[in-house]
């Protein structure tokens, strides 16, 4: 979470905006959910995110529809909802957005990662989200307390076809809630850690490399991208990797040509890197 990161800058959050007080229509498809979040939402919005998130994020919605993934979304840190509301554009019918966060419980956040605030978050789905507020889920709770039993029942049963990851960054939160999240996953869905790599949060990638090397570990990574990397089911690893790279190659080619996009091996594993 590189606050005033320039390769990462805060993603043109204008302080005072609030955005505009007309909410997106019901059922928009996520060429439109992707333009209201651009116009509408990243600026009005505190929050770390790289500029062209919302790109990747697009792809993995093609690769969710064509392949015809489904399930919830669920955060791990929330802070005032910026990465969440852009995962948003992924969420299908009654498909729900989970929001776990300590929020108003900041004693909780013992390593000082973000402020997560109810009060920011829910002005937040009043105004910006409006009729898909609905469809989101707020848990106040500190994720080194959730088990896997009560994980399950917050999702009514029903796996998650995209986990975020940006809770506590020390090693133990991050290899906790990795292995929380390989367990409501869906098969082919995908789980995104914040701040992989990033010199000021090193137990980040120590908690991923601990994870990788544990018996029961069913994710690979395929991708990092402006801070985060992204994680799916083991045995669709390398259809995943596939996809995305002819989608890259269709939309970027200046950039594949100029290696910007390369294909590297991570952790031991086929990846796609960009810079
Ligand atoms: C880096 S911020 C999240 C940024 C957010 N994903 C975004 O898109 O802007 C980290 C968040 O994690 C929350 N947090 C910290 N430790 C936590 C824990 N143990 N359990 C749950 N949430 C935690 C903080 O309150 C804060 O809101």
């Amino acid at each position: 979470m590189p606050r005033f990161s320039p390769q990462f800058a805060r993603f043109r959050w204008t302080p005072g905006r609030t955005g505009r007080d007309t909410a997106p229509p019901p059922d928009i498809s996520r060429a439109a959910a992707l333009d209201y979040f651009n116009s509408q939402i990243a600026g009005a919005v505190e929050g770390w995110l790289g500029d062209r998130m919302w790109q990747v994020i697009d792809m993995i919605g093609e690769i969710f529809d064509e392949r015809q993934i489904d399930g919830h979304i669920v955060e791990f840190g929330v802070h005032h909802g910026l990465f969440l509301f852009l995962l948003t554009v992924l969420r299908r019918n009654d498909e729900k957005c989970v929001a776990v966060d300590v929020f108003d419980q900041q004693d909780l956040n013992i390593d000082k990662s973000g402020n997560g605030s109810l009060a920011i978050f829910k002005s937040h789905l009043d105004n910006l989200i409006g009729p898909y507020k609905q469809y989101f889920q707020i848990v106040q709770r500190d994720t080194l307390s959730l088990d896997i039993g009560e994980l399950n029942g917050l999702l009514g049963g029903r796996r998650a076809k995209c986990v975020s990851i940006d809770a506590g960054h020390t090693v133990h939160h991050v290899f906790s809630d990795l292995l929380l999240a390989q367990d409501v996953l869906q098969a082919g869905g995908i789980v995104a850690v914040d701040d992989f790599m990033s010199v000021h949060w090193p137990g980040v990638t120590e908690g991923f490399y601990r994870f990788m090397s544990t018996a029961n570990r069913r994710l690979k990574p395929f991708l990092y991208f402006q801070n985060k990397l992204f994680l799916t089911t083991i045995s669709e690893h390398a259809t995943f990797v596939e996809m995305l790279q002819a989608k890259i190659e269709e939309r970027y080619p200046d950039e594949v040509r100029y290696v910007r996009w390369k294909p590297v091996e991570l952790a031991g594993e086929r990846c796609i890197a960009f810079a």
